[in-house]
């Protein structure tokens, strides 16, 4: 009995160091990624890195409009007052998405956080759309935000998709500019409703349509560079890409499905500090 009984201790003692120190590959915490997108706001409201410090990794990367810069000539050394902010959390990659609207800004922001294996932030990929950028009115696109937000809540068990469907879904569509088939494989939904920069395709009817609109022109340039945060829970994919037909744009996608079939989509297009013309 007396190895037997060692033998189990010893089990014991090794899962309780485990558990006390999870290998690379534990599943992501969902709190320490709030911690960092909550980090992110502040910073963003603050003009400065300083509520980041904490949870940056020692060498990371900040992209902004597809473009690697500096920090400090970025919108993120602008103070802004947050009108609206929700995240999204991809709890096998760890990494979020937030969306934010600042109407003073005026800003229309999408911003990606990747975290690494030490659970600290190794990037942050942002989309700022402005003055010039898609169908841009930020105070408009807050109005539409408000307005729908109650619609974006955690999905019960039973609505959720996996998340191989749920990022089909978005590819389908952003594959529609490219494939005269790909809008075939989009799960439409009904209601659904499109936000493209301030443009609000939904009318308050039961029988509100994303179709309408859609690409009829399938030999464009395709959607390239896509990044991914896929949120089970949420129902959402949001993916970052260059639309290369609207002038390379740095191009924001957001896409929720619920019961399979898509009911949202948000979108913020920036090119590149001029004015985007299709
Ligand atoms: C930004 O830097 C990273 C790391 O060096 C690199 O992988 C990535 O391709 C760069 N992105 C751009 C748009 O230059
Ligand atoms: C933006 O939208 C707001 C609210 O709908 C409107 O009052 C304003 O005139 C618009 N601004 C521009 C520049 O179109
Ligand atoms: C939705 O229903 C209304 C009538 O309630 C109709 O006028 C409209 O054309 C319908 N829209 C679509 C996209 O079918």
């Amino acid at each position: 009995m007396a190895p037997a009984s060692s033998f189990y201790l010893l089990i014991n003692v090794l899962a309780s160091v485990t558990s006390a120190a999870p290998f690379a590959q534990a599943a992501c915490d969902r709190t320490i990624l709030a911690q960092a997108a909550d980090a992110y706001i502040a910073a963003q409201t603050a003009g400065s890195l300083d509520p980041l410090k904490s949870v940056l990794a020692t060498s990371w990367i900040y992209t902004e409009n597809n473009k690697n810069i500096s920090t400090s000539s970025s919108v993120l050394s602008k103070k802004l007052t947050i009108d609206h902010h929700r995240t999204s959390y991809d709890l096998v990659t760890c990494a979020t998405y937030t969306e934010v609207v600042a109407a003073s800004g005026p800003y229309v922001i999408g911003t990606q956080i990747r975290h690494n294996t030490d659970r600290k932030v190794s990037s942050i990929d942002t989309i700022a759309s402005t003055t010039g950028s898609w169908l841009f009115n930020a105070t408009k696109t807050l109005e539409y935000v408000k307005a729908e937000d109650a619609g974006w809540k955690p999905l019960p068990v039973s609505a959720q998709s996996s998340r191989e469907l749920i990022q089909a879904a978005g590819d389908a569509y952003l594959d529609m500019w490219s494939d005269a088939h790909a809008h075939e494989k989009v799960p439409w939904g009904t209601p659904c409703v499109r936000l493209e920069g301030s443009a609000y395709t939904g009318k308050g009817e039961p029988n509100d349509s994303c179709q309408p609109g859609i690409p009829s022109n399938h030999n464009q340039a395709p959607n390239t560079r896509r990044r991914y945060v896929i949120d089970e829970e949420m129902g959402s994919v949001s993916i970052f890409c260059v639309w290369e037909h609207m002038m390379n744009a740095a191009d924001s996608h957001e896409f929720r499905l619920e019961n399979g079939k898509l009911r949202y989509v948000h979108t913020m297009t920036e090119c590149g500090g001029r004015t985007c013309k299709l």
